[in-house]
């Protein structure tokens, strides 16, 4: 059977992570997902760097139109982030009748409802995993393995910059700027990296994750958000001496009038699960009637872990391509035509 074609927008820290997992787990991941998945273009900025990166084959420029107007192409990866040049693509690409995996969690918080409609029309798949969390399998634990509960709420680390910076700060006493620097380094913060200490990177994807849980729109216009900036070492001390950790949360509930989304730095009891979670590791709770509590934790940033929720959701669609269509399921997280009203409450 001929191999699932991938074009990649944007060749950095996740594409390369994604080109070498699909190249180190060839065997695997075209045995899971009934065929070769292969990328056979990617746009990109430094095209020298990229050739560096990736395999021979691979066919690289600068125009991302040259990979979104493939006809070859089976499903476009949107890695580039921003709201802009990628919403346009993206619905180029699904105008096009290409499948889309992506990221960008700016992109779905802000747009996602006019995107899954469009993806919606069009009858293509749009997956997101990597948007939320990184590494861990969150998308896929709300909309599987927990689609019999009624969540009650989820509370969570999903932002593994400001998770980084506040352990530096606190177990080897670093500066703000110190600790931010470095987890830049490491490829964890968002280009523009305000993102990340404001808590917009954090209320994108928990908007995402209620969106999800409760079977709402996207509704990011409406969250409260304060990041992790103001903090002092201080803080950090002065919470310790009284048996609490301060963690950037995201925090989603449901009430009877609407839902709670917020974000914003917590005290949290030093002993409780979320107050260990340390570095870039993200941990997300859920809470559903019939399970109870579950927790999900993992790298919430960098290359390979994000490349693996990248990965997880081509082997997905090349799965479904591979199947008979009319044995396809919709892919959808969410239906927007089966939306539930249930507004974001005031803080
Ligand atoms: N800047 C993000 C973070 C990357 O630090 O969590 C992963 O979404």
């Amino acid at each position: 059977m001929k191999p699932v074609y991938v074009g990649l927008l944007g060749f950095g820290t996740v594409g390369s992570g994604v080109a070498k997992v699909l190249a180190r787990n060839a065997e695997e991941i075209s045995r899971r997902a009934g065929r070769a998945i292969e990328v056979k273009r990617a746009a990109v900025r430094n095209i020298e760097k990229a050739k560096a990166l990736a395999p021979a084959d691979v066919e690289i420029g600068t125009d991302p139109l040259a990979v979104v107007d493939d006809p070859a192409v089976d499903i476009v990866v949107e890695l580039i982030g921003g709201t802009s040049d990628a919403k346009e693509l993206v619905l180029r690409a699904i105008a096009n009748g290409k499948h889309i995996v992506t990221a960008n969690k700016a992109l779905l918080a802000e747009h996602g409802n006019e995107i899954f409609a469009a993806a919606r029309a069009k009858g293509v798949m749009l997956a997101f995993e990597a948007a939320v969390a990184g590494g861990i399998p969150i998308i896929k634990a709300l909309r599987e393995g927990l689609t019999a509960n009624r969540i009650e709420w989820i509370a969570g680390i999903i932002n593994g910059t400001s998770n980084f910076i506040l352990s530096a700060m606190r177990d080897q006493g670093k500066g703000f700027d110190e600790a931010l620097k470095e987890a830049q380094a490491l490829g964890y913060a968002e280009a523009d990296p305000t993102f990340d200490i404001e808590g917009h990177d954090a209320a994108h994807k928990l908007t995402i994750l209620s969106a999800i849980a409760f079977g709402t729109p996207m509704q990011y216009e409406h969250a409260y958000l304060e990041g992790i900036s103001k903090l002092t070492r201080e803080d950090i001390a002065y919470a310790e001496q009284l048996g609490y950790r301060i963690k950037l949360l995201g925090i989603t509930k449901r009430r009877p009038q609407g839902i709670e989304l917020r974000v914003h730095p917590t005290l949290v009891p030093a002993k409780k699960i979320l107050a260990n979670v340390e570095g870039v590791m993200n941990a997300v709770l859920v809470n559903g009637d019939a399970v109870g509590q579950t927790l999900y934790s993992g790298r919430g940033a960098g290359s390979e872990p994000t490349a693996s929720s990248v990965v997880a959701d081509l082997v997905d669609i090349a799965r479904l391509l591979t199947a008979d269509p009319g044995h396809r399921v919709p892919y959808l997280a969410f239906q927007p035509d089966r939306m539930v009203d249930l507004p974001v409450l005031p803080i």
